[in-house]
C-alpha cells in the first residue's frame, strides 16, 4: 500500500513556529515518526509539502493511479481552498484531514475546511500522533475495501 504524506503551508516551521500551539516537533522529525510508523505497519510512505497552493493540487492530481491514500494537512489552505477540494474530488484516492491543533476550539476562520466534504475522516487536535492515526486509519480503509 502507498500512502502519501501531504503538508501545507509552514508545516516544514514545525518545531519553530508557535511550539505552544504545535509543539517543538520539527518536521525532519515527524518524517522520521511517520518513517517508522510506515515500517512498523508495512506500508510505503512519500512525503510532501509545500506553501504554493498550485503544487499541492498537481501533487495530488500526479497522485491519480499511483497513491493509495493520502493523509493531508492542508493546514491554512484548509480554511480558503476550493481548488484542493476539487482535486481530492477528481483523484478520488481516499484522504484523511489532519490538524496537530484541535481546530475546532481555535478562531472563527479555522472553522471552516472545505477539503473536509472530500475525506472519509478529520483527525484534529491528537498533536504529530494524528497523522500515525490517519495512517491506520487508511490501512484499515485499504484493507476493508479490499475484503469486499
Ligand atoms: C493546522 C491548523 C490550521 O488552522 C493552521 O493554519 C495550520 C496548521 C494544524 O495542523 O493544526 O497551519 O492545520
Amino acid at each position: 500500500m502507498n500512502i502519501l504524506i501531504l503538508n501545507g503551508p509552514n508545516i516544514n516551521m514545525l518545531g519553530i513556529r508557535e511550539p505552544g500551539i504545535y509543539g517543538k516537533e520539527d518536521y525532519n522529525s515527524l518524517c522520521e515518526k511517520i518513517r517508522k510508523h510506515a515500517e512498523k505497519t508495512n506500508v510505503n510512505v512519500e512525503f510532501y509539502q509545500s506553501n504554493h497552493e498550485g503544487f499541492l493540487v498537481d501533487k495530488i492530481q500526479e497522485s491519480y493511479g499511483k497513491v493509495d491514500g493520502i493523509v493531508f494537512n492542508p493546514a491554512a489552505y484548509t480554511h480558503t481552498s476550493v481548488a484542493l477540494l476539487d482535486a481530492l474530488k477528481s483523484v478520488c484516492i481516499p484522504t484523511v484531514e489532519v490538524h496537530i491543533s484541535d481546530v475546532s476550539v481555535r478562531e472563527d476562520f479555522r472553522q471552516i475546511s472545505y477539503v473536509r466534504a472530500a475525506c472519509i475522516k478529520t483527525i484534529s487536535g491528537h498533536g504529530t500522533d494524528g497523522y500515525l492515526e490517519a495512517m491506520d486509519e487508511l490501512i484499515k480503509h485499504h484493507e476493508e475495501k479490499n475484503e469486499a
